[in-house]
């Protein structure tokens, strides 16, 4: 099985690709392009199923707790930055969503309020996700030995299987294939 902190990165680079995704659609909303309700919708629902309840969900239960039993500080520390980051990524979250809804509803403001939550929410994640793979992860990777690695490992797939439920990862995989296509293609003319 690959290492705990293998698995987190792996997942980093699909949350990467889909941050992508989203910043070509804010630039096509503020470019004044109108983009269909699902893309905007179905971006907010892989960042809160794939980034938020499974890889998130595995960082806060499982994978901090362990640095934190191993001697890192529970706050103030760089665990207590990520956490702190994923809650601010949360509530960017909540306001993409609602203009979203805004937006579904035909309001005019809603294309410009999406777009601006999103890229904060892609500014966000992205230095998020580099100070995780260059500091945190590379202090963990020291701290850890292989078998605790494997552990941890094991632990995710039962956070996986308990909050996301039998094949709802291979589902989100293939919706975000689906996203980033939508994402990237033009409008109809
Ligand atoms: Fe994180
Ligand atoms: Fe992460």
């Amino acid at each position: 099985m690959a290492k705990a902190t293998e698995i987190l990165r792996k997942e980093h680079d699909v949350i990467l690709k889909m941050i992508e995704a989203t910043e070509i659609t804010a630039a096509r909303l503020e470019r004044g392009e109108r983009v269909p309700d699902s893309l905007l919708a179905g971006i907010i629902e892989f960042f809160q199923l794939f980034a938020d309840r499974c890889h998130h969900g595995k960082e806060e239960e499982v994978f901090f707790p362990r640095l934190v039993e191993k001697g890192m500080p529970s706050d103030g520390g760089p665990v207590g930055v990520m956490l702190h980051e994923h809650e601010m990524g949360r509530e960017l979250i909540r306001r993409m969503s609602e203009a979203e809804g805004a937006y579904r509803a035909g309001a005019s403001s809603a294309a410009s309020s999406w777009a601006k939550a999103a890229r904060s929410y892609a500014t966000l994640l992205r230095e998020h996700i580099s100070k995780e793979n260059e500091v945190l992860f590379m202090m963990a990777e020291r701290m850890l030995s292989e078998t605790e690695q494997q552990e941890l490992a094991e632990a995710f797939e039962r956070v996986e299987t308990e909050r996301m439920g039998a094949g709802t990862h291979e589902r989100l995989h293939a919706r975000m294939e689906q996203l980033l296509r939508e994402a990237a293609s033009s409008p109809a003319h």
